[in-house]
């Protein structure tokens, strides 16, 4: 049996992860090789109750420590439950963001210390971390606009938030994708949907048959 790979699909609002999450699992489908298609917060029985604690009510509901500690506990019933099984049955997973989310959004935007996310993430999860993350790249005015296109009125509460917020999601990506290059590929998703799935596939190919 080909390695089991666990690929994370990262990036702001409206850079068309699920849809790209759902066509890289078609695209190795074709090649002959299973994906399980999965997403954060969220992706098992446990962590989707806690997504609708976190998605749900004002932005002010929980400060970014407890939204720190909610995603870990989240990500930890996922890994246990759906990642490990998974890569163990010898199934690949996308997961529509992942720990990286979290060093954005509560880390560098929230303010909580990217070690105390890291030890979160060693306790709850076992640091399990991707073998490949997509960085899918988008001007942030570009994503504002398609997320509220998409979301109209029942915007989050992390979609709810202002510019310089969701500047500094954008700003953490790309310090990320700078600081572990082998891990991070930037992907241009201003590109056509075709072409954002092709160059996804294009920095898999020492994995594909
Ligand atoms: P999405 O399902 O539309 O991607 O929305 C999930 C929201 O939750 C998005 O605004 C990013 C946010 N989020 C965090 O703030 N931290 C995390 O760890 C994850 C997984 C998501």
């Amino acid at each position: 049996m080909r390695d089991a790979r666990f690929l994370s699909l990262e990036g702001g609002e409206g850079a068309g992860k699920s849809t790209q999450a759902r066509a890289l699992a078609a695209a190795l489908a074709a090649r002959g090789i299973d994906a399980v298609v999965t997403r954060e917060p969220g992706g098992s029985e446990g962590a989707e109750a806690i997504r609708a604690l976190l998605m749900q009510g004002e932005a002010t509901r929980w400060s970014a420590q407890s939204e720190a500690l909610l995603f870990a506990a989240a990500r930890a019933d996922h890994v246990e439950k759906v990642i490990r099984p998974a890569l163990a049955a010898g199934q690949w997973v996308l997961c529509d963001r992942y720990i990286d989310s979290t060093r954005a959004y509560q880390g560098v935007a929230g303010g909580v210390d990217d070690a105390a996310i890291l030890a979160l993430h060693a306790f709850g999860s076992g640091g399990l971390l991707p073998d490949r993350t997509f960085w899918l790249a988008l001007p942030e005015e570009l994503g504002a606009t398609r997320a509220a296109t998409r979301d109209g009125v029942a915007a989050d509460r992390f979609a709810r938030r202002g510019r310089d917020f969701h500047a500094a999601v954008a700003d953490a990506f790309s310090r990320f994708a700078a600081a572990e290059p082998q891990r991070f590929h930037r992907i241009d998703a201003t590109l056509p949907p075709e072409a954002v799935t092709q160059a996804m596939l294009d920095a898999l190919a020492d994995w594909l048959p």
